[in-house]
């Protein structure tokens, strides 16, 4: 996930930011506007109406709305997505560090409705999640998060996976980098490309550099990047959840103007992250560039072959049967100590 920063902090943000966060931990709302096609089309809609089937269970005795808690949740796409495929009524919390994309979710949240038709309700919080309490998640139906999850470190996981045992909700993590993609240009890969092959001679070398830029440090340890969503389902597992991952890759075509535009910036994205992590090899990364952006712009302008596959997991995990409790109110292992990742 390329960080696509935003060139200034808006003047009119409406509240402090809690801690100054890592500027690879900054996202621009017009990249998330232009993603949000592509990753709508890419999620699991087997796991989403699992989760949907758990919750209408679980709906039997409950006597409030279902709580859903949203990490890293930008200008709210994952519940613009979610809300009209689940239950209701839903009470939604939106955790950021970023206010500007917490109003624009605000915004958005206003016209959703559940599965029913009803109107859910959401709140926002702004929130360093390196720091974020059990506390502040207790009571959660349900606790998710989508394209973030590459952000983490593995102690915050190993925390995250602890709070979500002591809560017994479902999680629902989606959109997660895995570290793979591919462009295939039937062979258009310009100046440079094997003739005839399939992939330009610096798709790896790349993407391999794109890869360690990921597990760069975001303000505390080295970040799981592509590991991230594999490692979480290791920790659920080992608490008794049940899970399950599913391939919920995006599918660009050069011939679809809206998929040319997310595909320009992403190749920009992974130039930009390149040259940060490996400078010294500019030269390289830039004719890398210039020669992928030359073939998407002749794919588009003749309706040539050119797609780009970007590999991402989503995940689903719900809870052991001990820990499913309509009323609960959980004192987790963790409530008293701040998770940091
Ligand atoms: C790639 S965006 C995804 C946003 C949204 N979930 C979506 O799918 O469009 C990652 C989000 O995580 C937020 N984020 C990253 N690190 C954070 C942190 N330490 N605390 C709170 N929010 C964080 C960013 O502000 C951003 O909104």
């Amino acid at each position: 996930m390329p960080a696509h920063r935003p060139d200034s902090a808006s003047p009119d943000a409406p509240g402090p930011v809690p801690t100054q966060p890592h500027p690879d931990t900054v996202f621009d709302a017009d990249w998330l506007s232009l993603r949000s096609a592509a990753d709508t089309r890419a999620r699991s809609a087997a796991l989403t109406a699992r989760l949907a089937a758990w919750l209408t269970q679980r709906a039997p005795g409950r006597t409030r709305a279902l709580r859903l808690s949203d990490l890293g949740s930008g200008s709210g796409a994952n519940p613009r997505y979610l809300a009209p495929r689940l239950p209701g009524p839903q009470r939604w919390h939106l955790f950021d560090h970023d206010p500007r994309l917490l109003e624009h979710a605000r915004q958005h949240c206003l016209a959703l409705c559940d599965r029913d038709g009803q109107p859910i309700s959401a709140e926002t919080e702004l929130v360093d999640l390196r720091t974020v309490h059990a506390a502040a998640l207790a009571n959660s139906d349900l606790i998710t998060a989508s394209a973030m999850l590459d952000l983490v470190d593995a102690s915050w996981l190993e925390g995250f996976a602890d709070i979500c045992l002591g809560i017994g909700c479902a999680v629902l993590i989606t959109l997660s980098v895995d570290g793979r993609w591919h462009i295939d240009s039937g062979g258009v890969g310009g100046a440079g490309a094997t003739p005839g092959a399939d992939t330009d001679p610096d798709d790896d070398f790349v993407r391999a550099i794109f890869n360690e830029h990921q597990h760069r440090a975001k303000g505390g340890a080295r970040a799981l990047g592509p590991d991230a969503a594999a490692r979480l389902a290791e920790l659920l597992q080992a608490r008794g959840f049940v899970v399950e991952l599913a391939p919920s890759p995006w599918q660009l075509s050069a011939a679809v103007p809206s998929q040319a535009a997310l595909a320009r910036a992403l190749i920009s994205g992974w130039r930009d992250a390149a040259l940060e992590q490996r400078p010294q090899a500019r030269t390289r990364i830039d004719s890398w560039h210039q020669r992928r952006q030359n073939a998407l712009a002749q794919a588009a302008r003749t309706q040539g072959r050119l797609n780009i596959t970007l590999g991402h997991l989503d995940l689903l995990a719900l809870p052991p049967p001990a820990a499913l409790t309509p009323t609960h109110d959980p004192s987790p292992p963790s409530a008293n100590s701040p998770h940091r990742r």
